[in-house]
């Protein structure tokens, strides 16, 4: 009796082969791609043998992390950032020269409609926290300033929190601003220490990681974006070097020449950084 379509028979030496020669039967990338992941799975399960009942609580917990998204939260994402998925994604897209400012992953409280701040301005709505004035440049990797480069700012409070996870109590946009670089390439304003903060860690990927000890810290940082015609856009953190998590980033976008140290000013503290852009290569802005 013929098996069918395949001329494989099912078996664990052969089980993904089958597969791929069943999904090689249409065209495009997906087939390809499909290809790859249900071959690693079928290795994963050939490795670690599970049992029925393993099994089910995988399909159980990945449930769970379903049922845990929705429009306000991204459970997907979260489990993406905290294996280290995301930022591996990062960094094979934004393979960048020496001297080039790091690209790492945006994170998930970014707002697309920040408001546009003059020179200066502080960007703390409610004054609680102890100042920090930033300034810094934007430069090539020839050291030239990039005038008019949009330099996008988002921060958590000195509690470690963003204004979009506390609606009723920041004030809106608390924290955020968009900012232009001057004829030199130069930017400043004022804001206030950020503090760092855990992931979520109430839903089902943080259940299992925090079972398993595993640190769900973020360092504080301040969140970047910078945009300027002909140049690869940059999204990147700068980490405050006094933070005792630094070495353990949750979503591991800490990296050295990110870490500066937020020095002792006249009021508060200060920090200062230099933005190094990278021209686009024809066809990609990002
Ligand atoms: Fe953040």
């Amino acid at each position: 009796m013929s098996p069918g379509r395949s001329a494989l028979i099912f078996s664990e030496q052969t089980s993904s082969d089958v597969f791929i020669e069943r999904a090689g039967a249409s065209d495009g990338s997906l087939p390809r791609i499909m290809a790859a992941v249900v071959t690693h799975i079928h290795d994963i399960i050939k490795e670690l043998r599970p049992s029925r009942e393993d099994w089910q609580k995988l399909i159980e917990f990945l449930t769970e992390v379903g049922h845990a998204s929705d429009e306000r939260r991204q459970e997907w994402v979260l489990l993406s950032d905290l294996i280290g998925a995301s930022a591996l994604v990062e960094e094979i897209n934004s393979r960048r020269p020496k001297g080039a400012t790091p690209n790492t992953i945006r994170g998930p409280f970014y707002r697309s409609d920040a408001p546009a701040r003059a020179a200066g301005a502080n960007i703390s709505f409610d004054g609680i926290g102890e100042p920090l004035a930033v300034s810094g440049r934007v430069t090539d990797l020839d050291g030239l300033p990039v005038a008019n480069a949009e330099v996008v700012t988002w921060q958590a409070n000195a509690y470690g929190v963003y204004e979009n996870q506390q609606p009723d109590m920041q004030p809106e946009h608390n924290l955020r601003g968009v900012f232009r670089t001057d004829a030199n390439g130069s930017f400043h304003y004022q804001t206030v220490v950020p503090a760092g903060y855990g992931v979520p860690g109430d839903g089902p990927v943080g259940h299992l990681l925090a079972r398993a000890g595993y640190p769900l810290h973020r360092p504080a940082h301040i969140h970047f974006l910078v945009r300027a015609e002909g140049f690869e856009t940059i999204t990147t953190h700068i980490f405050d070097g006094s933070d005792p998590h630094l070495g353990e980033d949750a979503l591991f976008g800490v990296k050295p020449e990110l870490i500066r140290v937020f020095e002792p000013a006249e009021e508060g503290r200060k920090v200062e950084f230099t933005f190094v852009m990278v021209r686009a290569k024809p066809g990609r802005s990002a």
